[in-house]
């Protein structure tokens, strides 16, 4: 929603309980509220933030406005986790409340140094005539969740970026500490530089390289970079602006993309052998995904289950953006797998055969197969004339679509209302994960993953098989 720029940045302080409560409330209306998903308590959800492992728990913070369904002045509001399935708000939130980061708590990373998280984050900051001076800045987080702002700016804007400089990854390569920024060149590319904590100290950070990864700079802006690593392979993932739809088909309004590459020089700043760009997630909305690897080697990723400058239904009733489930990556044969953890089988409360439905509560999971050779069409919060979100599984022709224009409220339209992905032209299986305005779809076990939102009508809660043959189970599932 387009609020004034004095609304967005008006300080916190200044708004009352009652402006507060007002919104609270207009919130409780929304029919749209997820069941087992992240939601901003009040405002803005976007970026997910600080993904880590700290003192025996997995944390996971997220970029809110509170007040609105805007971009305004952000901060991180932390949530904690024993089993990266139920979440809880802690109420430990990290302020836009210093000189470096007036304008904005902007996106960052976690890491854990001896007693204490160490959080790495933009502190968006502007001078009286708006001009953007972006601080890479830090701060610790102890295990109470007291957190201490560092005095020092970690890294000043380099002379070689234009004030799209942001989103500061820290990770541990070989037990050295790295962090890569995404950035815009004076000629408006987009690129990653990569940054080195000398002697590990999270003070004293110097440039190492603008990070090769045969990326063409076709894109304006890279957020939200990520370098992960699935059996010692470096996944990248970025959320690239502007990128040349020559380079890679997509239809939203910004692509989540990623690389897979054989190893990481970082003496080089390079990425060996990196493979083409692919997209992360082929949904309506799956952005600036977070991803870290534990202790113990696995790699985790989250997304936002939204996207910048698109204006959402749930902004009627004062909030917007919802994070997506936990996903845990792994390769086979070469191609990433994103799916969810196995935890999450612990949210099944009765199991069905795979039937037509007409009233469910929008709060399942189906797992099913569909055999080589079909043509099929699955209908989700599909009301009484089967009208709603339809799938459309070819098992022959391999392709999988995704079609939102009859299903419920509809908006960002200017984007096209399908989707469409590549599947393998063999039997395939699907598991798809509803939760009330969420859906997301796992193709063979999450070989491919698209991830959206629906705002569905009232009465927009039955499952139609309406072509085609579909075997397999339905879960009601309960937070
Ligand atoms: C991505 C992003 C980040 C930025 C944050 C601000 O959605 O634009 O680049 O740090 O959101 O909320």
């Amino acid at each position: 929603m387009n609020l004034p720029t004095e609304v967005r940045y008006r300080p916190y302080a200044d708004w009352t309980d009652t402006e507060m409560a007002t919104i609270k409330e207009n919130m409780a209306k929304s029919p749209w509220h997820a069941t087992y998903h992240i939601e901003p308590k009040t405002g803005l959800l976007n970026d997910p933030n600080g993904f880590s492992y700290f003192n025996g728990k997995y944390h996971l913070f997220y970029q809110n406005w509170p007040y609105g369904p805007a971009h305004g002045l952000k901060q991180w509001v932390h949530t904690e986790s024993d089993d990266l399935v139920h979440f809880r708000e802690t109420g430990v939130t990290l302020k836009p409340d210093t000189a470096h980061d007036s304008h904005g708590a902007y996106s960052g990373s976690a890491y854990p140094i001896g007693d204490e998280l160490f959080l790495f984050y933009t502190g968006n900051v502007r001078d009286e005539n708006w001009v953007r001076d972006p601080l890479q800045i830090g701060a610790f987080m102890d295990k109470e969740g007291n957190i201490k702002k560092f005095k020092d700016v970690l890294i000043q804007q380099p002379a070689d970026v234009t004030e799209h400089f942001r989103d500061p990854q820290v990770f541990n390569y070989k037990g050295q500490l790295y962090a890569i920024v995404g950035a815009q060149s004076l000629d408006k590319k987009g690129f990653i530089k990569l940054y080195k904590a000398n002697n590990n100290d999270v003070h004293d950070w110097a440039f190492v390289g603008n990070l090769d990864f045969a990326g063409t700079g076709s894109e304006y802006m890279i957020e939200c970079p990520n370098l992960v690593f699935v059996d010692d392979k470096p996944v990248l993932i970025y959320s690239p602006q502007g990128l040349d739809k020559t380079e890679l088909a997509y239809d939203n309004i910004y692509p989540n993309t990623y690389k897979i590459a054989d190893s990481f020089d970082p003496g080089q700043a390079k990425l060996i052998n990196p493979s083409a760009i692919h997209n992360l997630d082929y949904g309506f909305e799956a952005y600036a995904t977070q991803g870290f690897n534990t202790p113990d080697g696995r790699a985790f990723i989250v997304s936002w289950i939204g996207l910048p400058d698109v204006d959402y239904p749930s902004d009627k009733y004062d909030y917007q953006g919802a994070m997506s489930l936990v996903k845990e990556l792994t390769i086979k044969d070469g191609k990433l797998y994103q799916y969810p953890v196995a935890a999450m089988a612990e949210l099944r409360q009765s199991e069905e055969a795979f039937a037509d439905k007409t009233a469910t509560n929008n709060t399942y999971e189906l797992e099913l197969e569909v055999a080589e050779n079909t043509q099929a069409e699955i209908v989700l919060f599909a009301d009484d004339n089967k009208k709603g979100l339809r799938l459309h599984i070819d098992t022959a022709a391999g392709r999988f679509g995704l079609d939102r224009s009859e299903a419920g409220e509809q908006y960002a339209t200017d984007f096209g209302v399908t989707r469409t992905c590549p599947i393998p032209q063999k039997a395939c299986t699907l598991n798809i994960f509803v939760d009330k305005s969420i859906v997301e779809i796992f193709i063979n076990k999450g070989e491919e993953v698209l991830t959206s939102r629906v705002y569905p009508f009232d009465g927009q809660t039955g499952i139609a098989l309406t072509k085609g043959n579909v075997s397999g189970k339905y879960f009601e599932l309960h937070n």
